[in-house]
């Protein structure tokens, strides 16, 4: 596996290396992102390239947020990359991927104004901007991305629509703790008693889904039934959102149907854990 620091060993690194499985990422891996780099490895087979990115964009960061203080773990990280079965690990400096009088960024306008995006603005706007810049630097043929980040795929898709970028977007199931808790570089800020109540996110989602095959379709009433799980199960979770939207359009829904997203983000302390589940 190679460690290449600068863009213009990337640009070298791509001339000669044929198709390109591409996994964006901001570092501090875990079991999830090991499971996006063995997909990309299966899926690029013995012929194709994968590469991984580590980068902690900062345009990505509102002013209040952890960006100074999301972990930085390159050594643990590299050795991750290496097992799950990275070839080429990109990790540049802030200073290689941005300049210090860039005036150009991508905005978005539609989907990223709700769930997440409307507590975090100018978020997906950073996203998007890093992971065109990350494409036309790496030029892959397939990048891999996490469903727990479910907008984020979504707008994602967006981006390499309307920009035609050609790459191919494969989203993976989300990585779980044995019970149920989304794997999140956050988690590790949970406090023992947050920890303890943190899988209670997923367990109302299943409780709603549950119900959901049982033949009650409201929203309203799958969202009373969630936020009753919570009430009861994660006291020290202070809601963000909670909501059932077309898994497209991000959009509210009156009635779920198979396919709809339901997806929650909720602050323990400092902490802001999301998770969805699509119904089906
Ligand atoms: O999901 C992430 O880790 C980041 O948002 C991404 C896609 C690598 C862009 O910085």
């Amino acid at each position: 596996m190679t460690l290449i620091e600068t863009v213009s060993d990337l640009r070298h690194w791509r001339k000669t290396a044929g198709t390109v499985h591409f996994v964006p990422t901001m570092g501090a891996l875990h079991e999830g992102h090991a499971a996006l780099i063995r997909t990309a490895r299966q899926r690029a087979g013995s012929s194709g390239k994968v590469a991984v990115s580590i980068f902690v964009n900062p345009l990505q960061f509102g002013p209040n947020e952890d960006f100074d203080r999301y972990p930085r773990t390159l050594e643990p990280d590299l050795a991750t990359c290496q097992e799950a079965g990275a070839d080429v690990v990109f990790a540049p400096a802030v200073s290689e991927v941005y300049h210090r009088d860039r005036s150009i960024k991508i905005l978005e306008t539609s989907l990223s104004q709700v769930l997440c995006g409307a507590s975090r603005p100018g978020h997906f706007d950073g996203v998007c901007t890093v992971v065109a810049k990350l494409f036309n630097l790496v030029q892959p043929d397939e990048a891999v991305f996490g469903k727990k980040d479910y907008q984020q795929l979504a707008i994602i898709r967006r981006l390499v629509r309307d920009l035609d970028i050609p790459v191919h977007i494969h989203g993976l199931d989300t990585v779980r703790e044995s019970d149920g808790l989304a794997l999140s570089s956050r988690n590790r800020y949970l406090t023992a008693a947050e920890r303890a109540q943190a899988p209670a996110l997923r367990a109302a989602l299943e409780k709603a889904h549950a119900t959901w095959q049982t033949g009650v379709t409201s929203s309203r009433k799958l969202l009373d039934l969630i936020h009753q799980h919570l009430a009861e199960h994660a006291s020290l979770g202070r809601k963000d959102y909670i909501a059932l939207v077309d898994q497209q359009s991000l959009q509210p829904v009156e009635i779920a149907r198979p396919g709809t997203l339901i997806a929650l983000a909720i602050h323990f302390g400092k902490t802001r854990l999301i998770d969805n589940l699509e119904l089906g």
